[in-house]
């Protein structure tokens, strides 16, 4: 499939999805969410993308923000629909695909870029990345969840000063307070998504759902009991078998990567 701001390039079961709209730092325009909606719908269903690492084009940005200037005259409905239709066709689909997405943050993630790589399961950062939520700047707070991942990532302490203050982190900083896993130059950004992502595709997919799913529901009353009954239903799975024999055969696990 064709897009206009998203460059994919899939290879060895991982898809690379850069967000190209460069003379706009990346932000998130309609457009371009719509294509990430289409593109995270089609991933779900093929069975070559085992993991998805999300960057920025350029070397200055991974994602600005929502369009300011395309939300500039919109009114409280049009708002409200925003953020609702946003968070359920992005950031919310991010969050819940069966297969890993890992945030590779070459540069600012600021606003909905934040929220965005907050979305990600995971988020790598090179060291020129600054990260921050600048709404209350614009007179608005976070409206892609934001205000949730935030204070699960970090503590509410340091999101409420990092909301409130609307200012900017390093990379350095974002790895203290674990918002970021790890900080690499700018130029072994991608290597080093790419090499996670190489040892995430062998390990089995079914299992990996499961556990994206069971993390998921962590924050709920159900996370345990879920737990309980993805880790039985494992036991029936192809991967299963084929990983314990492999274990008690001593040799490396070729996984079907099917239930
Ligand atoms: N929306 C639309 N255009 C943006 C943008 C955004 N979020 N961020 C940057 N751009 C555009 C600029 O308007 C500029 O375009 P023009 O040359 O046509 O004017 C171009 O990208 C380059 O940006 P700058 O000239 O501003 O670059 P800079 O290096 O001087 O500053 C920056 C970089 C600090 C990131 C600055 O661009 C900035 O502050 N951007 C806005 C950040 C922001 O407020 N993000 C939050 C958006 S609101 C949101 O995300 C709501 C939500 O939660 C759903």
């Amino acid at each position: 499939m064709d897009y206009n701001h998203l460059l994919v390039k899939t290879e060895n079961n991982i898809s690379v999805v850069t967000l190209n709209r460069p003379e706009a730092l990346n932000a998130l325009n309609k457009e371009l969410l719509n294509e990430l909606s289409l593109f995270l719908e089609a991933a779900e269903s093929n069975p070559e993308i085992r993991v998805i690492i999300l960057t920025g084009s350029g070397e200055k940005s991974f994602v600005a923000g929502a369009d300011i200037k395309e939300f500039s005259d919109f009114d409280g409905r049009e708002g409200e629909l925003l953020s609702r239709e946003g968070q359920k066709r992005v950031f919310d689909k991010i969050e819940n695909l069966s297969k890993p997405v890992i945030a590779a943050v070459n540069g600012f993630a600021l606003g909905g870029g934040l929220e965005l790589a907050m979305s990600c399961h995971f988020r790598i950062a090179s060291d020129n990345a600054r990260l921050g939520l600048p709404e209350v700047t614009l007179g608005l707070i976070p409206g892609y969840g934001g205000t949730q991942r935030l204070p699960k990532l970090v503590g509410k302490g340091r999101a409420a000063q990092m909301i409130f203050t609307a200012e900017m982190i390093s990379a350095q900083r974002a790895y203290e307070i674990g918002l970021v896993n790890e900080v690499v130059s700018q130029a072994e950004l991608l290597e080093r998504a790419q090499t996670i992502a190489t040892k995430i595709a062998s390990n089995s997919s079914t299992a990996i759902a499961k556990a994206i799913q069971t993390l998921n529901a962590s924050d709920s009353d159900s996370g345990f009991d879920l737990e309980i009954k993805s880790f039985g239903e494992l036991f029936e799975t192809a991967d299963f078998k084929e990983g314990v024999a492999a274990f008690l055969e001593k040799r490396k696990a070729d996984f079907s990567h099917r239930n």
